[in-house]
């Protein structure tokens, strides 16, 4: 089967967040029994391949003629496969070699169109075009709409299923009424009759919920939550309205990549031989981040810094770790805010709380691999990448029971030492995460038989692609009558 990912953002050319690493995985495992495309804006500031090099090559196709905005924009498109896949990278100076990062421009709307509509008329001059259209999120949300609203692309692609996966409905591709004409050149009758229609704007990631032939996100508890109106961010409907036609399929992770026995970045260790190899590791974090103690524990949290992952709660908890002797690691950036309010703790605890503003994925396996735990505390999580990686590493985690996080993370309720795999609590409060934390610094002192039985378990939890690669053809089969 060919199956064509849209994205905006796709490992190892480019990634922001958990959705970029898991279009790669996924796409990885697929591309060994099928043929699979990654469709990507031509970003500046891609890694593995730099947009020069990739520029230098000979274009797959020129002169696509794409309608935006009432202009007509040429796309040229590179190819260039990786692990089996063909990354097919749209290039549009004006809209994506800009400077500073991929998105949040005031024009992000004009530039997702023109890379829906650049996908769209680059799709459908493939001899074969693909059998699945695979979309995440809501950058290219709008495409099924312009297929199967318009004769022109519906017969072109009349074999094409559409699949949309919400890794994060809080982003949901708003515009103003006015933008579906003026941008789109969408009539905007289409509004009027309320299809396109989301509280008075237009939603690109609403038309994708509607318009695709099958819906999933990226857990099963999550999938129930968007059902509801506490969590469903206003979609709750309209997904109840897909029935069996919205599932939930957790996320694996690359295990080759995040492999604690031949790690490029770690000191390597097997279940066997994690107490020394941990140990190690810990011992590399500790001095590089010029903190000391490897026989207290250590807390890691390595992420965006949205208020969605609940830093908050973390902030709160620092005071009250650090009395019971742990030390913390906090790894990454976003909003400004935060990364001051983490910063001014590290002022606070200067030699327990060390804080690196900025992704380094060096120090990230180093981090993973050395730490004792790993704080997951979100306020709401389709799937969520950091417990995931933790347990791979022996990181026990620490999580909120919600989305993802439930399915993933066995929490230790004082009897299951067969089988839980980390620690959880249910309500959204700093007093919540601080008692949890409480309990599992309790056990790393106290009971050192019950900490090696959790971190084996973590250590044996598979959670590899080949596992959820297999959910997702069924789910294309089941989309294309199979
Ligand atoms: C988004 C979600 C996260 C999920 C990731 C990949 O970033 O917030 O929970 O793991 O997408 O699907």
């Amino acid at each position: 089967m060919h199956i064509a990912m849209v994205s905006s953002e796709a490992a190892p050319f480019i990634k922001t967040g958990g959705m970029g690493e898991v279009v790669f995985g996924l796409a990885k495992e697929l591309a060994k029994t099928n043929e699979v495309s990654i469709l990507l804006p031509l970003y500046k500031g891609l890694s593995f391949m730099s947009e020069d090099e990739i520029m230098k090559k000979k274009p797959f196709r020129t002169n696509i003629r794409v309608h935006i905005a009432w202009r007509e924009e040429i796309c040229d498109v590179y190819k260039v496969k990786v692990e089996g896949i063909n990354y097919y990278f749209l290039r549009c100076d004006r809209y994506f070699l800009r400077d500073n990062g991929i998105y949040s421009y005031y024009d992000d709307i004009e530039r997702f169109a023109f890379f829906t509509h650049a996908a769209l008329d680059f799709l459908i001059t493939l001899r074969y075009p693909p059998k699945i259209v695979h979309l995440h999120d809501w950058h290219a949300g709008l495409l099924p709409f312009l297929v199967k609203e318009q004769e022109y692309y519906a017969r072109r692609l009349d074999k094409t299923k559409f699949v949309l996966t919400i890794h994060n409905p809080a982003y949901q591709g708003l515009l103003d009424v006015s933008g579906l004409e003026n941008i789109y050149e969408i009539s905007p009758a289409w509004h009027n009759r309320g299809c396109l229609d989301f509280n008075g704007m237009v939603s690109t990631l609403k038309g994708a919920i509607l318009y695709s032939d099958l819906v999933t996100t990226v857990s099963k508890t999550y999938r129930d939550e968007l059902l509801t109106s506490e969590h469903g961010m206003g979609f709750e409907q309209l997904l109840k309205d897909k029935k069996d036609k919205f599932i939930g399929i957790v996320n694996g992770i690359d295990d080759n990549y995040y492999n604690p026995e031949k790690d490029i970045y770690t000191s390597h260790f097997g279940i066997d031989s994690y107490t020394k190899g941990k140990l190690n590791n810990k011992r590399r974090v500790l001095e590089e981040l010029h903190l000391t103690g490897e026989d207290i524990p250590l807390i890691s949290f390595v992420s965006r810094f949205t208020w969605q992952k609940g830093l908050g709660l973390i902030f709160s908890s620092i005071p009250h770790a650090v009395e019971l002797g742990a030390n913390i690691v906090i790894m990454g950036s976003g909003e400004k805010e935060l990364e001051l309010v983490a910063k001014s703790y590290e002022a606070m605890y200067p030699s327990k709380v060390r804080v690196i503003i900025g992704y380094d994925e060096r120090l990230a396996h180093l981090i993973y691999a050395g730490s004792d735990f790993t704080l997951v505390p979100s306020l709401f999580e389709p799937c969520g990448t950091s417990q995931l990686i933790a347990m791979r590493y022996g990181s026990i985690p620490i999580v909120r029971a919600t989305g993802g996080l439930v399915d993933t993370v066995i929490p230790y309720d004082g009897l299951n030492y067969e089988k839980a795999t980390g620690f959880s609590f249910v309500n959204f409060d700093s007093v919540s995460l601080s008692d949890t934390i409480s309990r599992a610094i309790d056990i790393y002192f106290n009971n050192k038989w019950l900490l090696k039985r959790i971190i084996r378990n973590d250590l044996k939890t598979n959670n590899s692609w080949k596992k959820y690669a297999k959910l997702y053809l069924r789910a294309y089969n089941k989309a294309v009558g199979k």
